[in-house]
């Protein structure tokens, strides 16, 4: 558990790590996340591209949802997302880009899919996550089975009005999508959360200290053997052992390097 000064400091610590690992191995297997969190995170990894050479030609993406109905073009789309805010920037080759099709005629064979393919590959190395405001990962609403593969999930009410501004009314938001189960999630190599802002201080609160439960997707994460979550003090407020997060990042050789990162 880190906690960064404030969303730049929090995004440029997530954006390095990925760079880190990236660079210990090109051929790295990246799970990829989407929402607004997410697009400084991005930024930071092009100008990385761009200024230090960061190599996305061998790596292999993977994201964690998308909406069922869309078409890849569609803007609300999340490969429209992806397409805009990294692949299209960076020198990844769109071939080894994954993202679920939520055009497929059908969707169970496409799950099962998605699901062959990040085996193929050798399973996820590192998997980036945001958080929702109900709490989940992907789009792994309340109740989702901690051992839940890549499936179709009905968006929770609460996602459906988080969304709602970006499709101009609650009514425009897709009511369906498919994501990468918990279970998916839970046998990455390694997951990092990221999250900023006082509308997510209480879930964070929640997922990182509260009791484990199938109603907070993110509660999962504290089963995972190597899970790193960032955040940005507002994001901060309600954790019961900040001081403690706090002493580690300092004084951790682990984190010596990543310090210095404004
Ligand atoms: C969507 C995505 C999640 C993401 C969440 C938070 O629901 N499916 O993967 O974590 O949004 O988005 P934001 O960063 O915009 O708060």
């Amino acid at each position: 558990m880190i906690i960064r000064p404030d969303a730049d400091a929090a995004a440029a610590l997530v954006a390095r790590i990925i760079a880190k690992e990236l660079r210990a191995n090109p051929h790295l297997v990246l799970g990829l996340a989407t929402g607004r969190t997410m697009e400084s995170v991005y930024r930071l990894l092009v100008r990385m591209h761009r200024k230090e050479g960061l190599d996305f030609s061998l790596c292999r993406t993977f994201n964690l949802d998308e909406y069922v109905g869309l078409y890849p073009d569609d803007p609300h789309s999340f490969r429209h997302y992806m397409n805009e805010h990294l692949f299209r920037h960076v020198n990844v080759d769109l071939r080894n880009t994954h993202l679920p099709n939520g055009q497929a005629p059908d969707l169970d064979a496409e799950c099962r899919s998605y699901e062959a393919s990040i085996a193929r590959f050798g399973g996820i190395d590192l998997q980036l996550l945001g958080i929702g405001q109900a709490g989940h990962i992907g789009f792994n609403e309340p109740l989702s089975a901690f051992r839940s593969r890549t499936r179709v999930k009905a968006l929770a009410p609460l996602t459906l009005e988080q969304n709602a501004q970006s499709f101009g009314g609650t009514d425009r938001v897709p009511r369906r999508a498919i994501t990468m189960g918990v279970g998916t999630i839970l046998e990455s190599r390694r997951c990092l959360l990221l999250a900023s802002g006082p509308a997510k201080a209480e879930i964070i609160a929640k997922a990182v200290e509260g009791p484990i439960t199938a109603m907070i997707s993110a509660t999962a994460l504290q089963l995972h053997a190597r899970c790193t979550v960032v955040v940005d003090e507002p994001a901060a407020q309600r954790l019961g052992a900040s001081e403690y997060y706090r002493r580690i990042f300092a004084t951790e050789p682990e984190w010596e390097e990543f310090r210095c990162l404004e």
